[in-house]
């Protein structure tokens, strides 16, 4: 087997908190072993352009406490190209890199599988998106922090929500998964939860929602009521449910778009620990020979899964979390 010497690492996609201290571990345990690590900066752009800074002990002190990541992070079309990858496969080869680590979420490992048909060096992947939707990892890197930060919010707006007696609508991001919307919605015991798990058309939603808050009002009295709203799941997004809900069912509620807090902040406990393990663990991995997988935390386990088997392996919400959240909240017709 080739000896390790050169490692590039590179942040992209939705910057996540908890990225920098996957960046930290990573070079830490890079030096540790006396491999020389670059990082390149902006995402894939970086790469392309060989855009990249040396990295040591002194760019990865005092940063895991930081939220967004030191390399930037960005989406980048011309990555999406063949030719993108064929440059950045050369810029690869030109600057003897032997194992590329990529951290990010779905469309960052989507860019990491093409760049592997052209490129026969190493890759391994570190799961760091919000959203928590990667199969082969139960929580990714910034999921916490994310349902931290919105749990945080909704507690706010529960109380001003409470001194009115008022109905709210709280957007939280996720993309296509529900995972924030529902772990935010039991932390807050939020009232409902419209995520892509409820198995119902959007148009159909209107009659239960509104069903959902009049039994509610029959059952506890007039008070707050929050119904937490996954992003993208309303067609014309949740500004345009609060209008549908106020022209046809005369329900008066307030929407409130969380969007971009939520990705930023200082990372929790849980996933400055993740990161730190998953930073050490795609080091490690390298030096075993690792050729293109993610590194992630199965059941409390470090588990290594290759990069082509993450799309075909959807990640569903635990039947237990929604049905606890629909069992809690289920208010019978008030008669
Ligand atoms: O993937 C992370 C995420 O924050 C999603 O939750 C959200 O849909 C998307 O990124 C927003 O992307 P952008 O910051 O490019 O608007």
């Amino acid at each position: 087997m080739k000896k390790l010497q050169r490692l590039a690492i590179l942040t992209s996609g939705g910057d996540a908190p908890g990225m920098n201290a996957a960046i930290r571990a990573a070079v830490l345990t890079a030096k540790h072993h006396s491999i020389e690590i670059i990082g390149f900066l902006h995402g894939y752009n970086g790469l392309l352009k060989a855009d990249y800074q040396m990295l040591g002990e002194a760019q990865v002190q005092d940063i895991i406490h930081r939220g967004g990541t030191i390399l930037k992070s960005a989406r980048c079309a011309e990555f999406k190209t063949q030719q993108g990858q064929i440059q950045a496969a050369r810029v690869l080869d030109k600057l003897a890199i032997d194992c590329l680590i990529v951290i990010g979420g779905d469309g960052s490992f989507k860019g990491a599988r093409a760049l592997s048909q052209q490129w026969n060096g190493q890759i391994i992947g570190i799961p760091g998106t919000i959203d928590n939707d990667l199969a082969g990892s139960d929580n990714t890197i910034g999921f916490a922090t994310a349902v931290d930060t919105a749990v945080n919010a909704i507690d706010k707006i529960r109380d001003t929500a409470n001194a009115f007696e008022r109905i709210f609508l709280v957007e939280v991001m996720g993309r296509e998964s529900g995972y924030i919307a529902m772990s935010v919605a039991i932390a807050t015991a939020a009232e409902q939860v419209l995520t892509f798990e409820s198995h119902q058309l959007p148009s159909e939603q209107i009659d239960s929602i509104v069903n959902h808050i009049t039994n509610a009002q029959a059952n506890r009295g007039v008070s707050s009521y929050i119904i937490v709203v996954a992003e993208n799941l309303w067609p014309k997004g949740t500004l345009d449910l609060a209008n549908v809900l106020s022209q046809q069912a005369n329900i008066d509620c307030q929407p409130c778009i969380l969007g971009h807090i939520q990705r930023g902040g200082s990372p929790v406990y849980q996933d400055r620990i993740l990161a730190t393990k998953l930073g050490v663990a795609a080091i490690e991995a390298a030096l075993d020979g690792a050729h293109y997988v993610m590194m992630g935390e199965v059941s409390n386990t470090i588990t290594a899964t290759a990069l082509d088997k993450l799309p075909m392996s959807q990640k569903h919400i635990d039947e237990f979390m929604f049905n606890a959240q629909q069992s809690i909240f289920e208010f019978h017709d008030y008669k």
